[in-house]
């Protein structure tokens, strides 16, 4: 397989930092035209005036909240309005903690931008993608979506959907021409553990991090191979790997106590 045409326009969500912002990095310097979207439109302004300065492609800001269904209806309007698109829903978060702990209106928050946001924008992006036979969608799941995982219930389980989808729809598009493929980065260095709240811990396991500048050219070489899914780096995908040989409950009683919070 080739690489997606520099012709096919680019949409990264949470482009306003971390892998959405190094997606958009990659894909200007490939020539696509971008549309950056997140909250923080002050950060995708500068994000933008930056990308101009190096690729002649149009560079466009969309601000818009994915919890919101008028956020949301916002994206999935420019997605609809033509295609086709490379689509990266990279936007999400993680909430940490015993689930009965947890704020519901955050967890719901969550599910949202981590789940639906991704389902909905996905769909919105397909049929243009189809009716050209280009283009196509990464969405940035996470090693958290092999299995359970105490202490992140909710994230994990939201990831676990992004990977099922993402692999039950690339098996539908066989001779398509579209590719989809899930991301399954382990722990990256950006913004993430400071708004997980984990800072502190994740620091403990520095020498395991890998920078949003490697994770996404894995991800590009990969998206360019047509995998449908992207473990980057040799210890996060010995885990992704490993945890499949191990029965469910082993899985679960090893990882709870390595996830809860001292
Ligand atoms: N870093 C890791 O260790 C790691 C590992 C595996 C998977 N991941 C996944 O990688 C993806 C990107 O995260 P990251 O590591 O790059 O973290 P990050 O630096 O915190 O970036 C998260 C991005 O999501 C956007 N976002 C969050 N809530 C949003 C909302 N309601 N509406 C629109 N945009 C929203 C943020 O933009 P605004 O705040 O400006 O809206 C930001 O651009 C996430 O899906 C995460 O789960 C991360």
């Amino acid at each position: 397989m080739q690489p997606v045409p520099a012709t096919v326009p680019a949409l990264v969500t949470g482009a306003s930092s971390g892998l959405g912002e190094s997606f958009a990095r990659h894909l200007a310097g490939r020539g696509h035209e971008l549309v950056l979207v997140a909250r923080r439109v002050d950060r995708l302004e500068r994000l933008a005036t930056e990308l101009r300065a190096v690729s002649e492609a149009p560079v466009e800001v969309l601000g818009a909240d994915l919890e919101t269904a008028g956020g949301r209806g916002l994206v999935t309007a420019r997605l609809g309005a033509g295609g086709p698109w490379l689509l990266v829903n990279s936007a999400g978060f993680g909430s940490r903690g015993r689930f009965v702990e947890q704020d519901p209106a955050r967890e719901a928050a969550e599910i949202t931008v981590n789940a639906l946001a991704v389902h909905q924008l996905m769909r919105a992006a397909l049929p243009g993608c189809l009716e050209a036979r280009g283009g196509g969608v990464i969405n940035v799941a996470s090693t958290a979506a092999f299995q359970p995982l105490p202490h992140f219930a909710t994230y994990a389980a939201t990831k676990a959907f992004v990977l099922h989808l993402t692999e039950a729809v690339a098996a539908e598009l066989p001779g398509s021409g579209v590719r989809v493929m899930a991301l399954c980065p382990g722990p990256t260095r950006t913004e993430f553990g400071d708004v997980a709240g984990v800072t502190g811990e994740f620091e403990r396991i520095g020498p395991l991090f890998m920078t949003a500048d490697r994770v996404v050219s894995a991800a590009l070489r990969s998206f360019d191979h047509g995998d449908v899914i992207c473990v980057p780096g040799a210890v996060n995908l010995a885990g992704a790997t490993g945890v499949r040989l191990l029965p469910r409950f082993a899985v679960r009683r090893l990882l709870e106590p390595v996830f809860r919070r001292r």
